[in-house]
């Protein structure tokens, strides 16, 4: 067994350290500028400019069965959508807005169809909602809202009032967590209580021009979430600690620690495929393949989970660039995931060579070396001398003999690199 022990949460996280990965979906208005999720802000774009993106919303070719295959195929055991990001939009039908979806000409709820998809494919359901809010009008204007530089900005923030915000997001995340059956993660973003440093900042903006768990009134969310889904597994971005801490855009190099009491903690890497979270069409720099693969090998490796982000095109496909990566995993998934599922950072027993991440299975029995750096012929692994029953490479279950010499164990490798990215060697402990 692994000796491993985590910080005690109070949702349930055994599925979700099992699954190990998962598909982050960033859908809405923004996805029809197609130049970044932030474009509201980053362009200080007024209200009824954005609008023609609410007007002109209909994702004609959203097929939430086709996502929800595709992230099957490519090994993905749970999702995590945006049911409303930072630019208010609602992707269901809340009865406490009219900015949601079903006002637009695409006119169905996609939350639903989501929802529904997913779960029938076998995955957890998961919601991402988001605390900010650039089109509430209680919401004040702080340093990153996009009236933050208009003249009258002070003006315009006069009256508003967070309790009636904090109020309206309670009703919807009561919606959301009644309206589409079990939901297996809710995923708020984000508290920024020091406003104050950014250049933005105005003397009278509320709560030092940022925002946190006071505003958000976290803790009445969160209970009540907890009556509402027990189980659920919530982020910590409320500001209050609950079951995930969430790196973003980050690779952990060493198993994610609790601020104050240096426990280890479940985490949740999140990372995207190119430059930005929602569809951007212009933005080049998407990731290798190798990378791709190297991204979850590495988190697994330090005992945490990947969700991976795909930004649907506005039409509601994924664009070819996505599928692309979506296929790079799950070609090195239909072989490789037995190191992934199931598994978390090795024992500290074993020590990886260099070019290589280790993963072990929870139940002790089984320690994965994924090789990056293919040695020429010999792999040596330090100290392990008399540990290792049989040993083979994963992905076509061919051996890999082994000697011992001076307390170590060598593996004999062919000389060619199989046709893989990061081969595995799967060994059999004794
Ligand atoms: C950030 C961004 C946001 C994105 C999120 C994902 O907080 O504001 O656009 O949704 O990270 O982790």
């Amino acid at each position: 067994m692994s000796s491993y022990t985590t910080r005690k949460t109070p949702g349930n996280t055994e599925w979700f350290v099992h699954d190990r990965f998962g598909m982050f979906i960033h859908f809405g208005l923004y996805s029809l500028a197609a130049r970044h999720e932030w474009v509201k802000s980053r362009e200080q774009m007024p209200e009824e400019k954005y609008q023609r993106y609410f007007e002109h919303f209909n994702p004609d070719m959203f097929d939430a069965r086709e996502w929800a295959k595709r992230a099957k195929a490519a090994g993905m055991k749970y999702a995590v959508l945006t049911t409303k990001h930072h630019e208010g939009f609602c992707l269901f039908d809340s009865q406490y807005t009219d900015y949601k979806v079903t006002n637009t000409p695409f006119g169905r709820d996609l939350v639903r169809e989501y929802a529904d998809a997913f779960r029938a494919e076998g995955l957890h359901v998961g919601f991402y909602y988001s605390l900010i809010d650039w089109h509430h009008p209680d919401f004040n204007i702080d340093v990153c809202h996009p009236r933050r530089n208009d003249p009258d900005a002070e003006e315009q923030d006069k009256g508003r009032d967070m309790r009636r915000y904090a109020e309206y997001m309670r009703n919807q995340t009561r919606e959301l967590l009644t309206n589409y059956g079990k939901i297996d993660v809710i995923w708020f973003d984000y508290s920024y209580p020091d406003g104050r440093g950014s250049g933005d900042y105005k003397p009278w903006m509320l709560y030092n021009g940022g925002k946190g768990k006071d505003q958000w009134e976290s803790e009445k969310l969160i209970k009540l979430i907890r009556e509402l889904q027990p189980e659920i597994i919530i982020d910590n971005r409320t500001g209050i600690e609950q079951d995930i801490w969430t790196p973003e855009q980050v690779q952990p190099t060493e198993w994610v620690r609790h601020e104050t009491t240096g426990e280890r903690v479940v985490f949740e890497a999140c990372q995207t495929f190119s430059g930005s979270w929602g569809y951007y069409r212009d933005e080049t720099t998407w990731k290798s393949p190798e990378m791709l693969i190297e991204m979850l090998v590495n988190t697994v490796s330090v005992g945490g989970n990947l969700l991976m982000n795909v930004g649907p095109t506005a039409r509601g496909y994924f664009d070819h660039r996505a599928v692309r990566a979506l296929d790079v995993y799950s070609e090195w998934m239909k072989y490789n995931s037995r190191s992934i599922y199931g598994c978390t950072m090795a024992e500290p027993e074993f020590v990886a060579p260099g070019g290589t991440k280790l993963t072990q299975s929870t139940d002790g029995k089984r320690l994965y070396i994924h090789i990056r750096e293919y040695p020429f012929i010999k792999l040596y692994i330090k100290g392990t001398a008399g540990k290792f029953k049989y040993a083979q490479f994963l992905h076509d279950a061919s051996e890999i003999e082994f000697k011992e010499k001076d307390g170590d164990t060598y593996f004999i490798l062919p000389i060619l690199k199989p046709d893989i990215i990061d081969p595995v060697i799967e060994v059999f402990l004794k």
